[in-house]
């Protein structure tokens, strides 16, 4: 092989769209509901095939993998079955046509080498339709798996930044390099074949801090990040981070975590909404997840109407952004917030071959309505 696979950029599905879509955490036991409901996600391979398919001939833009090695607890130990974001790309890639398949990365659990062949590989066999998800990382007992401490969070994006600049270069550079940072010694890398664009992958960074925002300005087409602002105040919150890329010569998408419960009339929705993640939702699993993600605890004296949403979200989506109502109401949602300047939508669905078709009939010909897609 001599890497020069021709570039077809329009498989980069990406620039087709100016409302992208994708499915989230399908890769994941649960996906992105922890629910005890009967129809909960399983995750097996079967099931991610088929709904990579069913997902590539609707002309979805993406699938994202949640990077997870670890359960959340709970009755259904939530997430505890995952498969290996790479090499479920590879397998993705290799069975659909035009979407694009991620790979969700640990900065601290690969080495940038080893992680740079094994994506172009994926992007080799995928005809340069891999994506790579940077995530720094957060969950101690995660790393400690594989004996790996958990850095401070300053310290876990210098090497994510020392990391992403070995990987370019070895997806760049024509000649031999080295590199002599302070969590990485390269010496004589040399990577071949090249990624199919000939340049590199799309990447995107997932975080929320202003680290996190820094860090993604600087290395990434597109920041992975949360909406943590009401709907009015989207273009403000992400007008920084589009004007501190601009400060380092680079353009920045915004991609974000959503759930949808979309159903013939809204209060079909809402019902389902509050059946499986608030009644049937796994409690255990709901509150492992919150006291893991956040430092800021004491939810307890939280208002009672907002600990319910809290954990409904957590529920629902693993608290992601809810996208609940009949199909006029998610799809002008969707538009609303991607005229606010949200770019990609990565979609979790309680089940996803099951609730994805009611989506792709009745919401996808909507938007394309509309324009966006
Ligand atoms: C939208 C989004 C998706 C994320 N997905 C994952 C993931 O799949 N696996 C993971 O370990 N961390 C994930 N993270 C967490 C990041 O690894 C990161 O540790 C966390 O956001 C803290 O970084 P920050 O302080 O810069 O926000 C995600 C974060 C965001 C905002």
């Amino acid at each position: 092989m001599d890497g020069s696979v021709i570039a077809d950029k329009a498989v980069r599905s990406f620039d087709q769209h100016k409302l992208k879509l994708g499915l989230f955490g399908l890769n994941c036991s649960g996906g992105l509901s922890a629910t005890l409901v009967p129809e909960r996600w399983q995750g097996t391979w079967q099931e991610n095939l088929a709904i990579a398919q069913m997902a590539d001939e609707a002309g979805l833009d993406f699938l994202l993998p949640l990077g997870r090695w670890k359960g959340y607890g709970g009755e259904t130990d939530h997430n505890g079955g995952s498969l290996e974001t790479l090499t479920w790309a590879c397998g993705i890639l290799a069975a659909t046509k035009h979407i694009m398949a991620f790979g969700t990365v640990h900065v601290p659990l690969f080495n940038p080498i080893v992680a740079a062949k094994q994506m172009v590989t994926a992007d080799q066999i995928g005809g340069g339709r891999f994506g790579l998800n940077i995530v720094c990382g957060w969950n101690l007992g995660e790393f400690n798996m594989a004996g790996v401490e958990l850095n401070a969070h300053e310290a876990r994006y210098e090497q994510g930044q020392e990391w992403v600049d070995i990987v370019t270069k070895a997806w760049t550079s024509d000649e031999p390099f080295d590199y002599a940072g302070d969590h990485y010694s390269v010496k004589g890398a040399l990577m071949k074949p090249k990624p199919v664009s000939g340049d590199r992958p799309l990447v995107v960074s997932a975080g929320n801090s202003d680290r996190g925002r820094e860090f993604a300005a600087r290395n990434s087409d597109m920041m992975f990040t949360g909406i943590r602002v009401d709907q009015e105040e989207i273009s403000d919150d992400i007008a920084p981070l589009k004007a501190q890329a601009k400060s380092y010569g680079r353009e920045i998408g915004i991609f974000t975590n959503c759930y949808v419960v979309c159903r013939p009339t809204r209060k079909e929705a809402e019902e389902y909404h509050d059946y499986y993640a608030l009644e049937m939702a796994d409690h255990g699993a709901v509150d492992n997840l919150i006291a893991g993600r956040s430092a800021r605890g004491r939810f307890d004296e939280l208002p009672e109407a907002m600990l319910r949403n809290l954990k409904q979200r957590a529920g629902g989506g693993n608290g992601a952004y809810p996208i609940v109502g009949d199909a006029d109401d998610v799809a002008n949602l969707l538009i609303k917030l991607n005229a606010a300047g949200i770019d990609a939508f990565a979609m979790g669905m309680a089940n996803y071959l099951e609730h994805f078709p009611f989506f792709r009939d009745e919401v996808l010909p909507r938007l394309e309505a509309a324009g966006v897609r």
